[in-house]
């Protein structure tokens, strides 16, 4: 629109009333040619796209990341090819179990999404944190997600459920134990570290590869609330993340995170004591070091929050040549999730939109569909192989391949040790901070009404150390079950 000053229609005719609808009189109905008032009622219903069904409440800012460290040795990506190298990025701050007006301080896990503008491609970082997840295969994700969610009677928040799956389920207990812990509620999103949790897969220019996992490590220092204050704050200000990120952007006090990377060569994944790929499972660093890689500054908020943040669509599937997936059950199955919820959440040319599109021009056959705005790829031909110079395969960019073996079976891990590194988290932390788990676990395991959940679970937080099971025990006026010592 040339000219902002004067009303239009979303079909540009000047809107000549905005403060009266059209009546027969000023005692009579409304009319129906008023045609103007018929768009302003049905646009306004259709304002809402679906909320997204996990990771609803979120925060969003660019930034952008600059290398620091050249580990061209393993990668051939990019944006990550010389330092000093800068890339755009996008990212969105998440709780992940409450809906789109829930409070941000609560304890849950948050997410920590990251999308790349590289120059080959859109590579998205869709990562939490904390460096584990509860569960380890994709198939228990929607009954997880179920017991995180409302009671389907009742609509409350459901503890019996939580800790139902919970103790049914003791993969859970490593990041039960973190989620409890002091980062489990984070002082605000600049204060908190990002993972990409999964183990991924780098491949450089000569078609080596390694194993990968990403942590980026907050510049601010890691700084949480403690439980009554987060309570507080959920009822004063719920929004009190999403205040603190825009305010601290909008002021210039820009957050930055440093990127570090565990590199496992592929060689020791076949031996290594644990799984790789076992998502409820950390590397230790004795073992893998950190390797810096480069620094991620956040310097500019949305101008639009449902534009930018809202319709923003990041996947584990969006990588770019010499980054891959690795084996990972959970990994594998968001490789479906994602995209299939944003066509379904936003449209299926949710990547042609301003914040999703890629700074390279997306190249394809794919064409048609509802809300197609751009041209549509215009006359070009539609089809491929074909004889007018469309776009073409490139196979020096294919994933590495990788050998598998192997029965098709609906097969599990091939461990049952859940208790080691819950255990290990738990024993790292000083007495204070033991005390503030065992008093936000037997605080959130009080409600729960069936004595034979609550038992089930000590045990398990027996087995990874008897302090920990005993004490939580005590705590909900109970005594660990005499077979489980
Ligand atoms: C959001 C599925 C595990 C991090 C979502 C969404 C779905 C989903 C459907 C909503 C996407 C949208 O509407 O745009 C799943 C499934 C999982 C899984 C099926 C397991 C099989 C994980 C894990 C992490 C994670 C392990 C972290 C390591 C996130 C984040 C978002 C999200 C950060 C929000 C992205 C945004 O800000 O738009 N997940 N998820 N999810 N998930 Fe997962």
């Amino acid at each position: 629109m040339a000219d902002k000053k004067y009303l239009t229609t979303s079909t540009g005719a000047p809107v000549a009333n905005n403060q009266n609808s059209v009546t027969a009189g000023t005692q009579g109905p409304t009319l129906i040619q008023d045609v103007h008032l018929l768009e302003k009622l049905a646009h306004f219903n259709r304002e809402r796209v679906p909320e997204r069904v996990v990771h609803a409440k979120g925060a969003g800012a660019h930034g952008y990341f600059e290398v620091t460290n050249d580990l061209t040795k393993y990668t051939k990506a990019d944006f990550l090819s010389e330092v000093g190298k800068k890339t755009d990025m996008f990212i969105r701050f998440s709780t992940v179990a409450g809906e789109l007006g829930s409070a941000d301080t609560v304890r849950d896990p948050r997410g920590f999404a990251v999308k790349f503008y590289t120059e080959e491609g859109n590579y998205d970082i869709v990562g939490n944190n904390t460096p584990i997840f509860f569960i380890r295969d994709a198939i228990k994700f929607p009954d997880f997600i179920h017991t995180q969610k409302r009671n389907p009677q009742t609509h409350l928040k459901d503890p019996n459920a939580v800790w139902d799956f919970w103790s049914l389920s003791p993969e859970s207990l490593h990041q039960v134990t973190y989620l409890m812990g002091d980062r489990g509620l984070p002082a605000t999103y600049r204060h908190m570290n990002g993972y990409g949790s999964h183990t991924f897969r780098w491949t450089n220019a000569e078609g080596e590869s390694v194993w990968v996992k990403y942590h980026f490590k907050t510049d601010q220092g890691v700084k949480n609330l403690a439980q009554e204050v987060g309570n507080k704050l959920a009822g004063e200000n719920p929004d009190y993340h999403t205040e603190d990120l825009f305010n601290a952007i909008d002021k210039g006090e820009f957050p930055s995170w440093t990127l570090h990377v565990q590199i496992m060569p592929e060689e020791d994944a076949k031996t290594y004591n644990i799984n790789p790929f076992d998502v409820t499972k950390v590397w230790p660093h004795k073992d893998y070091p950190l390797i810096e890689v480069g620094r991620m500054v956040l310097n500019r908020n949305p101008q639009n929050y449902f534009a930018e943040v809202e319709q923003a669509t990041f996947s584990p599937g969006n990588v770019v040549p010499g980054i891959g997936f690795s084996p990972d059950k959970m990994l594998q199955g968001r490789l479906f999730a994602y995209a299939d919820a944003h066509r379904y959440r936003v449209g299926a040319n949710h990547n042609a939109l301003p914040i999703n599109r890629s700074k390279n021009e997306a190249n394809n056959y794919q064409r048609d569909g509802q809300m197609r705005f751009d041209s549509n790829g215009g006359g070009s031909v539609n089809y491929e192989p074909n004889s007018y110079g469309g776009p073409k395969q490139t196979p020096e960019n294919a994933q590495a391949p990788l050998a598998v073996h192997g029965f098709a079976d609906a097969v599990p891990y091939d461990d049952e040790d859940y208790y080691s590194q819950a255990g290990d988290l738990f024993r790292l932390m000083s007495e204070e901070e033991r005390s503030r788990v065992i008093s936000n676990i037997v605080g959130a395991m009080e409600p729960v009404e069936k004595e034979e959940i609550k038992l089930r679970q000590i045990e398990h937080f027996y087995k990874a150390d008897p302090e920990y099971g005993t004490r939580i025990a005590e705590g909900l006026g109970l005594s660990v079950p005499a077979e489980v010592k």
